[in-house]
């Protein structure tokens, strides 16, 4: 058995809508979802017995049980018995409580890694079945690139690449949120608006923001893109963390192509066509924000999920 080393890209939301109330306690959602040029790298190498270790460089990343990529080593085993053990270590360049998908993508990482290691052939759609069994972005996860994601997320349509186009990622180091905050809070503010019936929520998802920013992606137009960013989440999470709002105001104000709020939250992202044009972006919010708790990123948009590094 070989040891395998997996890139995790993170993503970033270019829209999240959130249409009502599932059954099964989640939300209904239309999203379109984008890997960026930011990633983990999981290294996988096998251990004897039925053994399961994460390592990982962060401080805040739990190395037990509630880390969903010993969740995905522990369902893969579930699946597959008698392949052995495996020792999981990630080296975090993701940001934790961020909003990009830094867990999903390395619980994707693991599935993907393992399929490879224990040598199962499975296909990616196999392998998203499984992931949405984990979390609602790791299906997303393992094929990366852009795609329109409905249902809780896990239900992927491939858009086309915008991987010419760059961002900046701006966040407060010391600021994670909890997705399940965000939404639960969402739910409490905004419930009463949800429709009741199935109808309903087909036609609020054909008269939304989505149908028109898929068609902007289509066309590869930057400009409407930029102009069609939405995320529902903001609704709750800017009001209570003003300094997030600051920067999305700013990115816009520098003349970001766009800026938004990516999933629940902190990352603020703006889009630029060039990266020179990310890189200037980038030192005009620093020279605004000198907070040394502030991170920015100056990265691409990319085609790729997890692959073999
Ligand atoms: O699926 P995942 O574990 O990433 O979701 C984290 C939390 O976000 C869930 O516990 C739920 O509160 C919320 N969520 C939701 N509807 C979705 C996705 C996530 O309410 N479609």
């Amino acid at each position: 058995m070989h040891a395998y080393t997996l890139l995790a890209p993170a993503k970033i939301n270019l829209l999240l809508e959130i249409l009502g109330d599932r059954t099964d306690g989640f939300h209904e959602l239309v999203m379109v979802l984008q890997s960026v040029d930011l990633a983990d790298l999981v290294e996988l190498r096998p251990l004897g017995g039925e053994r399961i270790q994460i390592h990982c460089d962060h401080p805040e990343v739990p190395t037990h049980e509630s880390n969903l990529a010993f969740k995905a080593a522990r369902l893969m085993q579930q699946k597959f018995p008698g392949r052995g053990g495996v020792s999981a270590t990630i080296h975090k360049q993701i940001p934790v409580g961020a909003g990009l998908a830094g867990g999903s993508t390395n619980a994707a990482a693991v599935l993907v890694g393992l399929d490879l290691m224990w040598n199962l052939g499975l296909t990616q759609g196999e392998l998203q079945g499984l992931g949405a069994a984990l979390g609602s972005d790791v299906p997303f996860c393992i094929s990366g690139g852009t795609a329109l994601a409905l249902g809780r997320g896990e239900v992927l349509s491939p858009l086309l690449d915008l991987d010419q186009l760059y961002v900046v990622l701006a966040k407060y180091r010391s600021l994670a949120i909890s997705t399940s905050w965000a939404y639960q809070t969402y739910r409490q503010q905004f419930g009463h608006t949800y429709p009741q019936t199935p109808t309903a929520l087909e036609q609020s998802r054909r008269q939304g923001p989505s149908v028109p920013m898929v068609a902007a992606i289509n066309h590869r137009d930057l400009t409407q893109i930029g102009s069609l960013l939405y995320n529902d989440l903001e609704r709750v999470v800017l009001p209570q963390h003003p300094q997030v709002q600051k920067l999305r105001d700013q990115f816009l104000q520098f003349e970001a192509k766009g800026a938004l709020m990516s999933g629940s939250g902190s990352t603020v992202f703006g889009l630029t066509e060039t990266r020179s044009q990310a890189e200037t972006l980038a030192e005009q919010m620093r020279s605004v924000f000198p907070d040394p708790d502030l991170d920015l990123w100056v990265t691409k948009l990319i085609s790729s999920g997890i692959q073999v590094a």
